[in-house]
């Protein structure tokens, strides 16, 4: 899903769309863009070549060497297995963060290094990754870090380049991306942010363990996902996924507070699709006290129009109030998105992400990162639930998400190794924080 960390934030003033897309792409690679008229209709649409097909790098021994820097009191050494409350810990693990210095990261570093995500008895490492531009401020957030005196807090590290910072990490939560800009074209965002997941889905592929689990949470996080998976042919694609919990938390929120019930009582809420304002959130599926919720909210009108449209624009309104983009909760989700994969899903109920259709018993089409209903046995890995049913009103409304997360395939074919990318997107494709 997801906010995107606004640490990031372009630094080019934008005189149309087409010189910015052909500046950019002329920094990083050899490219020929043909223009096209801007607009007959309201679509987006662009051509990109590209020779660079996104073969994994390999690293020299001197860079295989290399570590992100410890910081401060983090650099200690000491023996776990040594000291009586610790010895029955289970072994550290490595949680790699990017966009480490930003406001939802802010709010997730503090959740993972208390236990409340991995448990009271999982120490872990977190591994930071800043930018050149906000490394200062990531020594900031190590600062608190220090001072927090989390027990099982052991390894802090910070540093800029992925192929240091992700080194046997296990988790990798990829939340650093650049916001889309004043007068930025989605083709653009999509390119941008792809290049930038595409480095990180190499590096993951060179340096991380070979099981890592990976949440992308920066935008476009599902086309994102695709991009970073492609790059890591190493790692198992199934261990990708795109942050569609904050969507399924909100839709929850919304069914709670029309049946006038608290929260805990709505279960089975699936978002299909893409954390865009074309996602559906399933109320056929959902239920409510163990009923289907529309046995409970029997306003067909409300849910097929308002409630959709809540839970698809909930993050622009945030915005609109907050003049930023949705960050604790975000981070919330992000730990819950982490508690299903590591903790069994209570019988009967489900949890929403957004992972690698390579076979899905709904028909939706293969090769994409799609938003679906799976269960955990506590693992880390998930299966996808069979029992769903459809109609027309929901398999229409997938049928649209899935071809906004197709088109968007295309338009970064020249990131994922397939070649040329056409981009031709639906000109009202959104992310939920775009009104
Ligand atoms: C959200 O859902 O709150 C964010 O993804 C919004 C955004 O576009 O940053």
């Amino acid at each position: 899903m997801a906010a995107a960390a606004a640490e990031l934030t372009p630094k080019t003033t934008l005189h149309s769309r087409f010189s910015y897309v052909s500046t950019r792409l002329a920094c990083h690679r050899r490219v020929n863009l043909r223009p096209v008229p801007v607009s007959q209709n309201s679509r987006i649409s662009c051509s990109v070549t590209s020779n660079e097909v996104q073969a994994p790098v390999a690293l020299n021994i001197e860079d295989a060497k290399k570590k992100p820097e410890c910081f401060g009191v983090f650099c200690l050494t000491y023996d776990l297995k040594a000291e009586e409350e610790t010895k029955s810990w289970k072994k550290l693990i490595n949680i790699a963060v990017s966009g480490a210095a930003g406001m939802i990261s802010n709010h997730l570093l503090f959740k993972l290094a208390s236990g409340s995500v991995f448990g009271p008895d999982q120490p872990i490492a977190l591994k930071l990754l800043g930018s050149e531009r906000s490394i200062t401020a990531l020594e900031g957030v190590a600062m608190e870090l220090e001072d927090s005196l989390f027990p099982l807090l052991r390894e802090v590290s910070i540093g800029i380049d992925p192929y240091d910072v992700f080194r046997d990490a296990e988790w990798a939560l990829l939340i650093g991306a650049k916001p889309r800009g004043p007068g930025m074209e989605r083709a653009a965002l999509l390119d941008i942010n792809g290049q930038i997941f595409a480095d990180q889905g190499k590096a993951l592929n060179a340096v991380a363990s070979r099981n890592v689990k990976v949440i992308v949470v920066g935008n476009p996080c599902n086309t994102n996902a695709l991009i970073c998976l492609k790059n890591a042919p190493n790692i198992p694609a199934k261990n990708f996924h795109a942050l569609t919990r904050l969507d399924e938390n909100r839709a929850k929120c919304q069914l709670a507070l029309k049946a006038g019930v608290f929260y805990d009582k709505v279960s089975n809420v699936t978002i299909w699709g893409n954390h865009s304002t074309t996602q559906v959130p399933d109320f056929l599926n959902a239920k409510i006290d163990g009923s289907p919720v529309k046995e409970v909210i029997k306003d067909t009108n409300w849910l097929e129009e308002e409630f959709t449209e809540k839970v698809q624009t909930r993050g622009g309104v945030l915005i609109k109030k907050w003049g930023r983009s949705s960050a604790a909760s975000t981070a919330v989700s992000i730990v819950d998105a982490i508690r299903s994969l590591v903790t069994p899903t209570p019988d009967g109920d489900w949890f929403s992400t957004g992972v690698y259709t390579a076979g899905n018993p709904y028909g939706i089409s293969d090769d994409i990162v799609f938003s679906m209903p799976c269960r955990s046995k506590g693992d880390g890995d998930y299966e996808l639930v069979k029992d769903v049913v459809f109609d027309d009103y929901l398999w229409n409304r997938i049928k649209k998400t899935e071809a906004e997360l197709l088109a968007e395939k295309k338009c970064v074919a020249h990131l994922t190794g397939e070649g040329i990318a056409v981009c031709d997107l639906p000109g009202d494709t959104m992310l939920p924080g775009e009104m």
